[in-house]
């Protein structure tokens, strides 16, 4: 396991005086996936390299396993050739001149325990087969595909056996098609191995699709982390809501509390609630109606909140039968092969809906009923939003 503590990272000389990792606790369970997900510039890549040893903290303490890697008050650490960790990055780093099983053999023939060439190529193959390459093995490195390039990089972080897989975007210079099936055969060889690895990333559906856990980050900050399906389905944070996608966001009052606490097991009414996995339904008054919505903590009537519907959950419809509907007008439509998004104005506000099933058929100018599903929208108490919000222009200024 990874175990992190009050992390903090400022580069010298930098004109905006901000810690690119800004006190960061982390913790990395056994054999676990965990992504850390966020926007250009939140501190990823600093946090991975800290990690890695390739970069110095000005605080805090990593350790890996039972071994202390780095505490500069201490004057500890520990440096990236001897971590037991492998890297890839986002740029393969094959090197061209060497063939794909050279390349892989290469970290077993340097450096302190060197292995006889043999046995280097023995290990080098088992781990190109395990990325699904040992075909390839003597093909020149620029005869692969980028695809392919990655899987070498990646088999040659594994030929160590490290305790620790560490992965800064390694999908991101393959094309749409290719990035999946990479994605999909690093979860494989992960599981397989049962390695601890922290995959960085700025792409939700990425880090949704991998991740045991996800971690989102912002401005060298922890903003919050939790199940892949917990961040996806009920963020307790608005810069999460929006980073997942969940673009239509209206102001909002409570009309009647949250009822009961959510149990810790769905499936067991009786068993005791989980206070951090707390979901709750309360009757929202938006300016359009009423919608009953997912709250992420205790909430009273009366209450302000920020709610958060993502685009899938406002339907369209020419009539309004529910009686349930918002009147718009229809502004615009974009078609994109397996949905069509439309961009409808609701009195002062422009809302999004995607819609899968059918086409609707509408155009610019048609009025249209906009009817949010129940049940679905998430709502953030307003006073927890502004304060995040607040702390977060206070640390962008400082
Ligand atoms: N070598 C450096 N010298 C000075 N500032 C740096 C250096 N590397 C990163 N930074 C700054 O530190 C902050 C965090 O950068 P980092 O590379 O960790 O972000 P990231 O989350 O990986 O972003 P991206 O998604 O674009 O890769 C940014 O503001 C960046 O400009
Ligand atoms: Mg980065």
């Amino acid at each position: 396991m990874i175990e992190v503590r009050g992390l903090t990272k400022r580069y010298p000389g930098r004109t905006v005086s901000r810690n690119a990792v800004d006190g960061i606790d982390l913790d990395i369970p056994e054999g676990k996936l965990v992504t850390l997900l966020g926007p250009s510039g939140c501190g990823k890549t600093t946090t991975l390299r800290l990690i890695a040893g390739l970069e110095r903290p000005d605080a805090g303490r990593i350790r890996i396993g039972d071994r202390l890697m780095c505490a500069p008050a201490e004057g500890v650490f520990v440096g990236v050739h001897q971590r037991p960790i492998g890297v890839v990055f986002q740029s393969y780093a094959v090197w061209p001149h060497m063939t794909a099983v050279q390349n892989v053999m290469f970290p077993l023939q340097s450096g302190q325990k060197r292995l006889p060439k043999a046995q280097a190529r023995k290990r080098a193959m088992e781990a190109l087969d395990l990325v699904g390459l040992a075909e390839f093995a003597d093909r020149p490195a620029p005869a692969l595909s980028g695809g392919q390039q990655q899987r070498v990089s990646l088999a040659r972080a594994l030929t160590r056996e490290p305790e620790v897989l560490l992965l800064d975007e390694p999908l991101s210079n393959l094309d749409a098609g290719l990035r999946d099936r990479v994605r999909d055969e690093i979860r494989a060889v992960q599981l397989r191995l049962g390695i601890t690895t922290v995959f960085v990333t700025h792409d939700q559906d990425e880090a949704l699709a991998v991740s045991d856990e996800v971690i989102v980050m912002d401005s060298g900050r922890i903003v919050e982390r939790g199940q892949a399906q917990d961040i996806y389905r009920c963020p307790k944070e608005e810069f999460t809501a929006r980073f997942m996608g969940i673009s239509n966001s209206l102001p909002g009052t409570v009309r009647t509390g949250a009822g009961e606490v959510a149990p810790a097991d769905p499936a067991d009414p009786g068993s005791p609630a989980d206070p951090a996995a707390t979901t709750d339904i309360a009757d929202i008054d938006l300016a359009h109606g009423t919608l009953r919505c997912v709250t992420t903590g205790p909430t009273a009537a009366g209450d302000r909140v920020n709610v958060f519907i993502r685009p899938e959950s406002l339907l369209l419809s020419r009539k309004d039968p529910s009686g349930r509907g918002w009147k718009g007008t229809v502004e615009f439509s974009i078609y994109h092969g397996d949905c069509w998004d439309y961009h409808v104005r609701v009195g002062d506000t422009l809302l999004r809906s995607r819609m899968y099933r059918e086409k609707v058929g509408l155009t610019h100018g048609d009025p249209v009923f906009v009817v949010p599903e129940q049940d679905t929208a998430i709502a953030i108490p307003a006073a927890a939003s502004e304060d995040a919000a607040r702390e977060r222009s206070a640390l962008a200024a400082r």
